[in-house]
């Protein structure tokens, strides 16, 4: 695992900014190396603006057709809700670059109770990498207040999952939506580059707590996000705080 990498902009879109040029051009090395990408997009709101710059981009920003998308996590709500990770990213990112579905695989929440939604979910990376181990080129990640990422909340047994792809994790009551569907550690861990966007002070101590070294007492789910191969986290200077030059 190499050191993270942390780059701090002046503000949100600024992060978001290089956080999508530095998405395009491992895209396009992944393509020209592999033929093709396998990126999971994040959930929550901080992807948007990375996703309008992605999408701005166009058809020649990437080999989109080269492209598989998947999800790191997904609230167990139906594809069409102002809630789903899916609908977010069509809206933002999969429209406007023109991306079918057949490039796109997201969980079937549709599937009842969460755990078939999963163990379906599973089955669809299975499928796509082989049964030894799902190697993401990209996993993109946001943060919680709290230091959760994907659905991976403190606390949650879904932490501690080493054997399982995708599991059903529960968020915390104080969220909408607490039913959901994620991709465990080890998945987030084996992945080439997983990238964190986090932006705004509420995210500091999180960001913090992922970041300061030695990690402090029980590690935060974020901090435990530490990949074979390349992390970069994308700040702001209200979220990055005392790790700003
Ligand atoms: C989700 C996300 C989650 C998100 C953080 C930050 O499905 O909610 O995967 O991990 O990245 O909660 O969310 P915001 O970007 O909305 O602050």
């Amino acid at each position: 695992m190499s050191r993270p990498e942390i780059y701090v902009d002046a503000n949100a879109d600024a992060a978001a900014m290089r956080a999508a040029a530095e998405t395009l051009t491992l895209i396009r090395r992944a393509v020209a190396l592999r033929g093709r990408a396998a990126v999971a997009l994040a959930g929550g709101t901080t992807p948007g603006v990375m996703y309008r710059h992605l999408a701005a981009s166009g058809r020649a920003g990437a080999p989109w057709d080269q492209v598989d998308f998947f999800f790191g996590d997904e609230r167990c709500v139906p594809s069409t809700s102002p809630h789903s990770n899916y609908a977010f990213a069509r809206r933002e990112l999969l429209d406007p670059l023109g991306i079918a579905d057949t490039a796109v695989r997201r969980v079937e929440t549709g599937i009842s109770p969460a755990e078939l939604a999963a163990e379906a979910y599973e089955a669809c990376l299975r499928g796509y990498f082989g049964s030894l181990a799902a190697v993401f080129d990209l996993i993109l990640l946001g943060v919680g207040a709290d230091g959760h990422t994907a659905s991976l909340f403190p606390g949650n047994t879904a932490l501690d999952e080493v054997v399982r792809w995708v599991v059903v994790a529960r968020a915390p009551a104080a969220y909408e939506v607490t039913e959901r569907v994620t991709l465990t550690l080890p998945v987030l861990n084996q992945a080439r580059a997983v990238f964190f966007l986090a932006a705004g002070a509420a995210k500091r101590a999180a960001v913090a707590g992922a970041l300061d070294t030695p990690p402090a007492g029980a590690q935060a789910p974020a901090a435990r996000v530490r990949p074979a191969g390349r992390l970069a986290w994308y700040l702001d200077r209200a979220a990055a705080g005392h790790l700003a030059p």
